[in-house]
């Protein structure tokens, strides 16, 4: 999609680089001239958000590295006492740590819900959409691990729940699942071991996510951006160079998502944590209710909604794989769901019900909700939200495809730019 390079080295220095090993080349052609569609909105700046909030991750991550300590014994108070008290900012740094996970993965949300509504995983995307899911993956794993780091109560728990949900697999084959859940844990019981493991990977897998987000704009760069309108670009009449139209417009909503994240850490630093993470991890007491990292909850929900172990990590485990089918579940000839009245409602329920799974995730087992005399308990509620995530992708997902009638798809991207300012100019409002 960059096509026919237009770069031409200015300088003796330049014109000797290039022609040795063309980094500048590559940088113009990727980031400065590539043509760029006109009409990409403010949810197409979340790309650039989500790698710079990597890059802070990665950069605070490895400072925090240099003063925590991977045991059972120091690991909390290399945490709570050495980097928030006496390590130089130390406070800072780990505040931007923990709070920017959190930010990450509220911009993953948003970047991977602008993906579907746009339609941005069909054809020629799949691979594109693929790596990320792969990233979103990645990322989980990744603050899973980190979150066990800090070794409070809700850290050791939540990693005892998580290993432990290997254990489910005897159900299958008689102590294979206990055998697999003591060999992740290195031991009988999550500690000494498993920290450090958690530790290792927590440091290793910011390295292969960024490797994949390398993949990730390769095959951005391949087939070029998508748009709001969900059609090809058809001509340069299309598009417009990256820079400086896209680089200001990526700064400026980088600019407004930071002032919020630094409010949260410099105003709300537990905002986003859990007060019994305060309290450093002991295996002899369980706190009343175990529960991960917001982000994590809906799909914490749909554990707990099933009955069966087994049955509920395979839920799970299927709610977690099934974005990498999209591409082929969706049978609709628009991509957009600008024109697709009724894949356009259907999206913002699923919205809504992985905000209400998010919620549920977040409340006792036993919790309901009151309704008069009528007590609805949250674990049906639960059940029925599964149900509609599963049912959204694999029943409605290939269905709606085919039966919708969409609306009209303007011919091209230039067409529908033009036609806005046409009908500005005539409300004489330019
Ligand atoms: C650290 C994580 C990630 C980074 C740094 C990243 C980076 C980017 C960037 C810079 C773009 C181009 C600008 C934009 O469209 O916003 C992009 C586009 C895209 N990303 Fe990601 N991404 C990440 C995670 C994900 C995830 C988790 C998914 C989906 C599961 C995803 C799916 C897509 C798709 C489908 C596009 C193309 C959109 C279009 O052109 O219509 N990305 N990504």
């Amino acid at each position: 999609m960059a096509g026919h390079s237009n770069y031409v080295p200015k300088t003796g220095l330049a014109r000797w680089l290039d022609q040795r090993l063309p980094v500048i080349r590559l940088m113009n052609d990727h980031f400065v001239t590539f043509p760029t569609p006109k009409n990409l909105n403010f949810w197409y700046t979340f790309g650039a958000i989500l790698a710079v909030m990597l890059v802070v991750q990665v950069v605070t991550g490895i400072v925090l590295a240099m003063h925590y300590v991977p045991t059972a014994d120091l690991a909390f108070g290399s945490v709570e006492q050495h980097i928030m008290r006496e390590v130089n900012y130390g406070w800072l740094i780990r505040s931007l740590h923990a709070s920017g996970a959190s930010m990450l993965f509220l911009a993953v949300y948003i970047h991977m819900g602008r993906g579907l509504y746009y339609g941005s995983y069909k054809a020629p995307r799949e691979i594109l959409w693929i790596l990320g899911v792969f990233i979103y993956l990645l990322l989980m794993a990744t603050a899973f691990f980190g979150y066990t780091l800090q070794w409070g109560q809700m850290s050791y728990w939540a990693a005892t729940v998580i290993t432990s949900l290997f254990s489910a697999f005897d159900q299958i084959i008689p102590h294979f699942g206990t055998a697999l859940s003591t060999w992740v844990r290195g031991d009988y019981a999550v500690g000494d071991a498993t920290v450090n493991r958690f530790f290792a990977l927590h440091y290793l897998l910011p390295f292969v996510i960024a490797g994949v987000v390398g993949l990730h704009i390769w095959a951005l760069h391949v087939t070029g951006n998508g748009n709001p309108l969900g059609i090809e670009v058809k001509g340069p009449q299309d598009t417009i160079p990256f820079h400086p139209w896209y680089t200001v417009k990526d700064a400026f909503y980088l600019t407004l998502f930071l002032i919020v994240f630094l409010a949260i850490v410099f105003y709300a630093p537990n905002f986003f944590g859990n007060p019994d993470n305060y309290i450093p991890a002991n295996p002899l007491v369980t706190p009343s209710e175990i529960r991960p990292e917001w982000y994590l909850l809906p799909f914490y929900a749909m554990l707990r909604a099933v009955p069966n172990t087994l049955l509920g990590v395979l839920v799970l485990f299927s709610a977690l794989l099934t974005p990498l089918f999209i591409p082929w579940l969706d049978t609709s000839k628009v991509r957009s769901y600008r024109f697709r009245p009724v894949m356009k409602q259907l999206f913002w329920v699923f919205v809504a019900t992985c905000i209400l799974l998010g919620y549920v995730g977040a409340q006792t087992t036993d919790a309901a909700w009151h309704l008069g005399e009528v007590d609805i308990p949250l674990v049906w509620l639960a059940r029925l939200a599964t149900l509609y995530y599963f049912a959204f992708f694999w029943a409605l997902m290939p269905w709606i495809g085919k039966k919708e009638v969409t609306r009209p798809v303007p011919e091209s991207i230039a067409q529908s730019v033009l036609k806005k300012g046409a009908v500005l100019t005539k409300g004489g409002e330019q």
